[in-house]
């Protein structure tokens, strides 16, 4: 039940309709029997700052932010963690009584919390490939950097999004064009999907696996198929998998315990109800 004390945070984005995050936050909020609710949001493109600006104060606990919002975000904040400054961009903003907005940026933890759960991956294990240069590559780099990864190499379509990337992460990042992935497999040790190819079920990134090592886990953020067509070719040579649903519910725990001072209740399967909205 919702009632006048409830608490309420949410998640905004343009579009919103189709975020799993509401599904994931209100069957934590029901099992753990929260007077709270977590609602979706999506100011026209232009409106983004006056909406965020509106609710400081407390007029909602926080908000998670999503595409097309996340460098904006982090520009609106009065004060942002280390990890979301490198990110360049914030996934949560927090908002204090005294009026001031808090960013972070969780998807970082949950890539990396991911990699864990799925293929007990640490980011220090070896060199990381990262495929794309947008907003979730610049996230995954600036964590897989803060947690020790030995270097992250960036290949993109457009090299110039790479070298920005590899420029203002410093030593240990490099960009490289697409046509030498096969040189920065050679011994990568993790290879990340961060473009959006693949999505919808198309066809993923272009990239021969197998001048990787049989030992290099292979990560698809795009989580729209569960299975994308990279991912089924990585478990096709044997390659251990993990997938990008993974990471979204990751990222959606330290969010729980920002806005509601508890942690989610591991007792609720949300993976499986993520699942099922997607129809899968
Ligand atoms: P996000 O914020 O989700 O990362 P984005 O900033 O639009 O989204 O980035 C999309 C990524 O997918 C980019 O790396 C993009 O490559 P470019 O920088 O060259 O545009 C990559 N991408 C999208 N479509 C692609 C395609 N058909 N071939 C290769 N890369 C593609």
């Amino acid at each position: 039940m919702i009632t006048g004390a409830a608490r309420v945070a949410g998640v905004c984005g343009q579009p919103i309709a189709h975020s799993l995050s509401p599904v994931l936050h209100n069957a934590w909020i029901a099992e753990a029997g929260i007077d709270a609710a977590y609602v979706p949001f999506a100011p026209p493109e232009g409106r983004f700052e006056a909406f965020v600006d509106g609710l400081r104060g407390g007029v909602v606990r926080g908000l998670n932010v999503t595409i097309p919002f996340k460098e904006r975000a982090l520009a609106l904040a009065d004060e942002a963690s280390a990890v979301a400054r490198r990110a360049g961009a914030s996934n949560l903003l927090l908002f204090r009584p005294d009026g001031t907005i808090f960013a972070d940026n969780t998807d970082g933890v949950g890539l990396l919390e991911a990699l864990k759960a799925q293929a007990n991956y640490e980011a220090k294990t070896g060199p990381v490939v990262l495929l794309g240069a947008g907003g979730a590559a610049r996230g995954a780099a600036a964590a897989l950097i803060e947690a020790g990864a030995p270097s992250v190499r960036i290949i993109n379509r457009t090299l110039a999004r790479a070298q920005e990337i590899a420029a203002e992460m410093g030593a240990g990042c490099s960009a490289h064009a697409w046509d030498d992935a096969p040189a920065a497999l050679a011994d990568a040790a993790l290879v990340v999907n961060a473009t959006s190819l693949g999505l919808g079920g198309r066809a993923g990134p272009d990239v021969d696996l197998d001048a990787a090592p049989a030992s290099a886990v292979v990560m698809d953020m795009v989580f729209k198929p569960l299975r994308t067509e990279f991912l089924e070719r990585a478990a096709a040579s044997g390659r251990r998998t993990v997938d990008g649903l993974e990471m979204l519910v990751r990222q959606a725990v330290p969010s729980f315990e920002a806005f509601f001072g508890q942690v989610p209740p591991a007792s609720v399967d949300v993976r499986a109800l993520a699942l099922k909205a997607l129809d899968q």
